[in-house]
């Protein structure tokens, strides 16, 4: 695994873009993970302007806050409704809930993800699997950090609105994807992705477990 520079943000989403489409005309039926934040904007973007037709397949979000109405503009739900699900429509759309977190491996399993995009969070968190996670981890409510409620606090009018809890996919739904793109976008990311890329793999960097996936893209771009 290595780091891919790229020049641009907008290079960094068609290079992901292109992937999945290439993916799709494959095999129109494999099915994607996504990842909500602002890093997968670009990527959204150029999908939603694609020819590529998700309409036959299944989607499955990594994660979801907790106590947030579905239409509260900062759900994830509401997230990629806005940013790529009003554009292109799958045949079904999973996100975690806590009616369905016990059996949201259960499902994957039965729909193995062909391509997870995953984000990187300044904790090194992949979803919402905060420093300290296991590898065996499954899907699971979570209680925010410090820090992640900080870093997430630029999407609400306060802090103090930032929900505290998640819902998220573990670490072990993650590493079954047979291809994941880890994407980082910005100067404040490259300490934290040199870390999970070339440091020891431990769960104080839950992201260093990519390092043990056998096709795993990391792209970064400042
Ligand atoms: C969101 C998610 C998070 C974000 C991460 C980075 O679905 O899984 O792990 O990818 O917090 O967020 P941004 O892209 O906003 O820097």
């Amino acid at each position: 695994m290595e780091i891919i520079k790229c020049n641009s943000y907008e290079e960094m989403s068609k290079k992901v873009g292109v992937g999945i489409e290439n993916q799709f005309e494959k095999n129109p039926f494999s099915v994607l993970g996504l990842a909500t934040g602002s890093t997968p904007i670009g990527l959204y973007q150029y999908l939603s302007n694609s020819k590529v037709d998700f309409s036959k397949t299944f989607s499955f979000n990594l994660d979801e806050y907790m106590d947030l109405p579905f239409n509260h503009p900062q759900s994830y739900e509401y997230f990629m409704e806005e940013n790529l699900f009003a554009y292109k429509q799958f045949r079904k759309s999973y996100f975690p809930s806590e009616k369905n977190y016990r059996n949201y491996d259960v499902m994957i399993q039965r729909f193995p993800i062909d391509i997870q995009i995953l984000g990187i969070g300044t904790n090194g968190h992949i979803a919402f699997n905060e420093p300290g996670t296991s590898k065996d981890s499954l899907t699971h409510v979570v209680d925010l950090t410090e820090n992640t409620i900080k870093d997430n606090s630029r999407f609400f009018d306060s802090i103090e609105d930032v929900p505290k809890q998640a819902i998220t996919m573990g670490i072990k739904s993650i590493m079954r994807a047979k291809k994941i793109y880890l994407l980082a976008n910005g100067k404040h990311k490259k300490d934290i992705l040199e870390k999970s890329v070339y440091g020891e793999i431990n769960s104080d960097v839950p992201a260093s477990f990519l390092q043990e996936h056998k096709n795993t893209e990391v792209l970064y771009c400042e």
